[in-house]
């Protein structure tokens, strides 16, 4: 007989069957997903399919009515979110979630965690990846562009050494030179970071994803390697009109 194949690696983050409520609306119907260490997930899905509600409720801004969410095998739903981030879980929200008020250094700096002397150190990572916010370090984040409070947005979560990204809709509103600005620095960040992105834009999709996840009406219905669906014309008419 063959030697049994090695257990496959548990993933990173392991969700499974999550139902979640926003008031009396059953939104989440029954989403699973996993997260494999080191690779990019995305989860594609029309408006209103259940992303961000999916996210949300992983990071602990929703509690899940049922189902499991597990972080390096451990389960991590009914935490609240200050203790789900100190994991090393780092949410980027949809719509940027900045402070306009305060300069791009001191929005870096408000969201490092206080017990990680590292984040520090990664500042010059950071400007590295984003030479525009080492240029505007002083700049009150209200007066960026887009673009840049995007980036700002991303710099704010890769600041403490998260293991885990999750950020929703990145590309959102932003030009098409500002998109590519971004893949690339994500493309970088991939080896120092596993991501799980939210993104309706399929180039940018399909460029950064490894595994993707399509959610309809609050369920995951398809799930694969995203080298697959850049070739199923009609999953992708089906569930993402593209
Ligand atoms: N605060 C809320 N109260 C009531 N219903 C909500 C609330 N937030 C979200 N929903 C509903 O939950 C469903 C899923 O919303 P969600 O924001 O998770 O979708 P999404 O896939 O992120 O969509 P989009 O692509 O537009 O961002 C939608 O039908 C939405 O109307
Ligand atoms: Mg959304």
């Amino acid at each position: 007989m063959p030697p049994e194949p090695p257990p496959a690696a548990p993933a990173l983050l392991e969700v499974e069957d999550l139902h979640t409520y926003i008031g009396q609306h059953h939104i989440l119907q029954g989403v699973s997903l996993r997260a494999r260490r080191d690779a990019v997930t995305v989860i594609l899905g029309r408006n209103g399919a259940g992303k961000t509600t999916t996210m949300r409720t992983i990071v602990g801004l929703l509690r899940p009515r049922a189902g499991a969410i597990r972080f390096e095998g451990r389960p991590i739903h009914g935490l609240p979110p200050y203790e789900i981030v100190r994991l090393g879980i780092g949410f980027v929200p949809e719509g940027q979630g900045i402070f306009a008020t305060l300069t791009v250094d001191e929005n870096l700096r408000v969201a490092m965690l206080d017990e990680n002397p590292e984040s520090r150190d990664r500042l010059p990572r950071i400007f590295a990846l984003f030479p525009a916010l080492e240029r505007f370090r002083q700049a009150r984040a209200g007066t960026l562009s887009g673009g840049q409070k995007q980036m700002l947005s991303i710099a704010r979560a890769f600041v403490n050494p998260n293991r885990l990204l999750l950020i929703d809709e990145p590309s959102k509103g932003l030009a098409p030179i500002i998109v590519e600005h971004l893949v690339a620095a994500l493309q970088e960040m991939k080896s120092q970071v596993t991501v799980l992105l939210v993104e309706q834009n399929f180039a940018m999709a399909s460029a950064l994803g490894d595994d993707f996840y399509l959610l309809d009406d609050g369920r995951t219905v398809h799930h694969g390697r995203m080298v697959d669906l850049v070739h199923d014309h009609a999953l992708k008419k089906r569930y993402l009109g593209v």
